[in-house]
């Protein structure tokens, strides 16, 4: 996009981790090497003016592919060097394998993963990219094609799990009707903005195009730190005005947020009986509509079920369900209040799909997004709109910095890339699935957990 606006970034908070620093110094590593400790990588994360790759790509072609040659078209036209086989690699490492596998039909036809696949899969790069295409299990009713097709996330789900180095394996579910979204979802995948989405499918369907607006306008609720406040950065550097929603009492800190990513400031509680009127009319009347709402604003309150009193419910439900269900139908009554083409995208959690010990309230309201992203999403996309889920695993923010320590240690390694991921890890999650060409990934829940073993 255009002269986009220049946004400092946040400070980063990988300082947090001061076990993954230190393993990553020379005397830790040794440790780590010695005594077999987790040794997180250093991962790959994006920087504008980056290249998508660190080397070339191959694209490895299974029975019945289709997509091969359209594949690496769309690499090329995104800067990358792509192989016709590895041999051509000589020395480099790859920086991505696209496995076409979307044809694929016979259990026998699987065994060229193995042949084609592994010899490659040793030479991915630091940070390399496996994106495995195929296609939507449910839309075949031939037994063994079905099967074959749900095995590969089998397969992709443990591939994620060996990778080394930042590495990561996702698949791609290829619909029917697939539009633009398909070359969107592989970029994402492909580049360093997916650095902590690892062992994820994804469906990309038919989406319709959305119209094309001079001024883009974004908003984000509890944006005044943590997750929201890199969801504000990332928007307002793929071009969109950010109005950035907080409690009064997190007013400096929302200004300094607005500040440093040229947005505006709504001092806001989501749960207020009069919130989603309120929104409803900033965005109708001050910028005709909003393209992208993000529903972050969340609080816990963890305590066992027994030992829950009712504010503690009540407060979580009300936050992190109710408020983001009542803003939705109040944008969704307004009319002007979103633009065409809108994208919403809700904030749940990976405690939320797996359930965890001491957050029966907040399990509950990050679940029941799913539940709100999965009823929305074909009565918005019959309106040219979109819903979506991100569940975060473990992330560097205030709200994990407060948790006991040991459970935070546990949270951070337990996943393929053995490290919490960073805000901006979500925030670029969030930002694909706004833009205007992730148009058909409707209703999905995309976890970005760098595969944590939770609800995996
Ligand atoms: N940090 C993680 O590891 C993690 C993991 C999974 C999901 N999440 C989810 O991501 C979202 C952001 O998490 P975070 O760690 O950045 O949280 P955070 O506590 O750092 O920030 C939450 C923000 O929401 C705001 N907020 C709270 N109540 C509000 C209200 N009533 N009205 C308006 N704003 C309100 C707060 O003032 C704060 O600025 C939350 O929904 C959280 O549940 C976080």
């Amino acid at each position: 996009m255009p002269n986009l606006p220049k946004v400092p970034k946040l400070p980063n908070p990988l300082g947090q981790d001061p076990y993954g620093a230190f393993v990553r110094s020379g005397p830790g590593a040794l440790l780590a090497a010695r005594t077999g400790l987790p040794r997180p990588p250093r991962l790959r994360r994006f920087e504008p003016g980056q290249e998508l790759l660190t080397g070339p790509a191959l694209v490895v072609e299974l029975a019945g592919a289709t997509r091969s040659a359209q594949v690496a078209g769309w690499l090329r036209e995104a800067g990358a060097r792509v192989l016709d086989d590895l041999a051509a690699a000589g020395e480099d490492r790859l920086g991505a394998i696209v496995v076409e596998a979307t044809g694929v039909r016979r259990v026998a036809e699987l065994a060229a993963l193995r042949e084609q696949l592994a010899p490659a899969f040793k030479r991915t790069a630091p940070s390399g990219r496996v994106v495995v295409l195929t296609g939507v299990p449910q839309e075949f009713t031939d037994p063994e094609a079905r099967a074959v097709q749900r095995g590969l996330e089998g397969f992709a789900r443990s591939l994620g799990k060996e990778a080394r180095g930042g590495t990561t394996v996702n698949l791609l579910r290829v619909a029917t009707g697939a539009g633009t979204a398909l070359r969107s979802a592989l970029e994402f995948l492909c580049s360093a903005r997916s650095a902590f989405v690892d062992g994820q499918p994804i469906v990309v369907g038919p989406g319709a195009p959305v119209p094309a607006r001079e001024r883009r306008v974004a908003v984000v609720t509890g944006a005044a730190q943590g997750i929201g406040a890199a969801c504000a950065e990332v928007l307002a550097r793929s071009g969109h005005h950010v109005v950035c929603v907080d409690v009064a009492a997190a007013g400096e800190r929302l200004a300094a947020v607005a500040n440093r990513v040229h947005g505006s400031t709504l001092h806001l509680d989501v749960t207020a009986d009069d919130a989603p009127a309120r929104l409803a009319d900033h965005l109708a009347v001050r910028f005709d509509g909003a393209d992208v709402v993000v529903h972050n604003a969340g609080v816990t309150r963890d305590r066992s079920f027994v030992n829950l009193d009712a504010a503690a419910w009540d407060a979580v439900l009300g936050v992190n369900l109710l408020a983001p269900l009542r803003l939705t139908a109040g944008l969704l009554e307004r009319g002007g209040a979103l633009a065409p083409g809108a994208r919403l995208v809700c904030l749940s959690s990976i405690n939320g799909l797996a359930g965890a010990k001491g957050q029966t309230n907040y399990a509950t309201s990050k679940a029941g997004l799913v539940g709100l992203v999965e009823a929305l999403a074909v009565p918005l996309a019959e309106r040219g709109m979109a819903v979506n889920a991100v569940a975060p695993g473990f992330v560097e923010t205030p709200m994990t910095a407060a948790m006991p320590p040991v459970p935070r240690e546990v949270g951070r390694r337990a996943s393929s890339l053995q490290q919490g991921g960073l805000p901006v890890d979500v925030a670029e999650a969030v930002a694909w699935l706004a833009q205007p060409d992730a148009a058909g990934v409707d209703g999905q829940v995309l976890r970005v957990c760098g595969q944590s073993v939770l609800g995996a």
